[in-house]
């Protein structure tokens, strides 16, 4: 199932890092860039107090806002939580939902993923629903049974009409920090395997086919140049690399040129 051809999305993933001044150095410098990233659709992803500063930054430019998370539950008694409508509300494009480190850290189980991501399309937020298997479960082969399973209850939940508005991203556990970049073979099994899962279980050939999958894990300016031009890849999600104004550019443009 070869995958229909969009441009690509670059998200840097600012995880828990950042400052008022950090971020308007490197947006401003981002903003700069833009003019060089060619065809590339490029998203950032401040930590919560950070959004309404940033979208407004970015006003005027094609870089948009995504959300590192949200709540499961739409509004109410949930002290400590950010619903998906404030997200939207504050200019919000894109919300991770099910990173590693939230199921991991923060027990996020996939049933919770699957209704963040109800979540993110009721407020007419795109989702980024992300799945990856530790290096325990890959070497044991169960990578795919663990990608199934961290995928099927979103699936599950989505009409065909939603599934038009998923994004989903493809981050191993092992690669994520590590500087262990999955292989071209890796990352294209993984990719092809994903979207036949969504064909499977949805009969949603063409959707399946033209979803977005993205790659996360150490992407960096030089496994950029490769990544790029696997075919499988829709674009990548970028931890470590997005709080470098430079690297993060070189990523773009390596997309953006492909
Ligand atoms: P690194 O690029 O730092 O490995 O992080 C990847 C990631 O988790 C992006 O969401």
């Amino acid at each position: 199932m070869t995958q229909q051809h969009l441009p690509a999305l670059v998200i840097g993933n600012w995880k828990m890092n950042g400052s008022l001044t950090a971020n308007t150095a490197l947006l401003e410098s981002l903003r700069r860039d833009i003019a060089s990233f060619g065809h590339v659709n490029v998203s950032v992803c401040p930590p919560f107090p950070y959004l309404a500063h940033s979208v407004a930054l970015l006003a005027k430019s094609p870089i948009s806002c995504t959300a590192q998370n949200l709540c499961h539950e739409a509004v109410g008694a949930y002290t400590g939580e950010v619903s998906a409508s404030m997200l939207a509300d504050v200019g919000c494009r894109y919300v991770l939902a099910g990173h590693s480190e939230r199921r991991g850290l923060f027990g996020d189980s996939s049933e919770r993923v699957a209704a963040k991501a109800r979540q993110a399309l009721n407020a007419g937020l795109t989702p980024i629903v992300c799945v990856g298997e530790t290096l325990a479960q890959r070497e044991i082969g169960l990578t795919e049974a663990t990608l199934a399973a961290q995928l099927l209850p979103t699936l599950a939940g989505l009409s065909i009409a939603d599934l038009e508005k998923v994004v989903l991203a493809y981050e191993p556990v092992w690669a994520i920090g590590t500087g262990h970049v999955a292989t071209a073979q890796q990352i294209t099994s993984v990719l092809r395997y994903l979207r036949q899962l969504v064909a499977d279980t949805t009969g949603a050939d063409k959707v399946a086919r033209a979803m977005p999958v993205l790659y996360g894990g150490s992407v960096n300016p030089t496994s950029a140049v490769w990544l790029a031009q696997l075919p499988e890849v829709s674009g990548v999600l970028v931890g470590g690399a997005a709080l470098k104004a430079e690297d993060f550019s070189e990523i773009c443009r390596s997309f953006g040129q492909r």
